[in-house]
């Protein structure tokens, strides 16, 4: 499964694109089976609010992060919404994708999705 959350569309063309089981991130959502988490950035490279919300109860299954972002922000910030998850629950990053991305970008999540998700494989 990828939980996302997507503001303006990017992550959500991404979504479609990969074809894997996912759900979109809405309020009270609980998971209880090994996911991906994949969000957008916010401003000055932070976590959107839903997604803080959605990690306080979610962390446990969570078993890496994508983050779609814009380098237009600065490189400090750039994905700065994966970084700041990763410092605070040592979930693993999987990606930082430009924007919706490029086709590498979805073969490495479709890797990584296979091994670690569909795999079973927990580090
Ligand atoms: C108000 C605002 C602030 C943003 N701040 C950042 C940022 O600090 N770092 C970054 O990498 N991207 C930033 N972005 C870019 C978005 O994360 C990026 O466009 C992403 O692809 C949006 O995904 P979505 O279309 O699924 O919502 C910002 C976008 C907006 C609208």
């Amino acid at each position: 499964m990828i939980v996302f959350a997507s503001r303006t569309g990017n992550v959500r063309f991404i979504i479609n694109q990969l074809q894997l089981p996912n759900i979109e991130m809405t309020k009270g959502l609980k998971l209880t089976e090994p996911y991906l988490l994949f969000t957008y950035t916010d401003g000055l490279g932070t976590v959107p609010q839903i997604v803080e919300e959605f990690l306080q109860d979610n962390a446990e299954y969570c078993k890496g992060v994508i983050a779609s972002g814009n380098s237009n922000f600065g490189h400090h910030v750039f994905c700065g919404s994966a970084d700041k998850i990763n410092a605070a629950y040592q979930i693993p990053i999987v990606r930082k994708i430009e924007l919706r991305g490029f086709t590498h970008d979805y073969e490495a999540i479709r890797e990584y999705y296979q091994t670690v998700i569909k795999g079973g494989k927990t580090t």
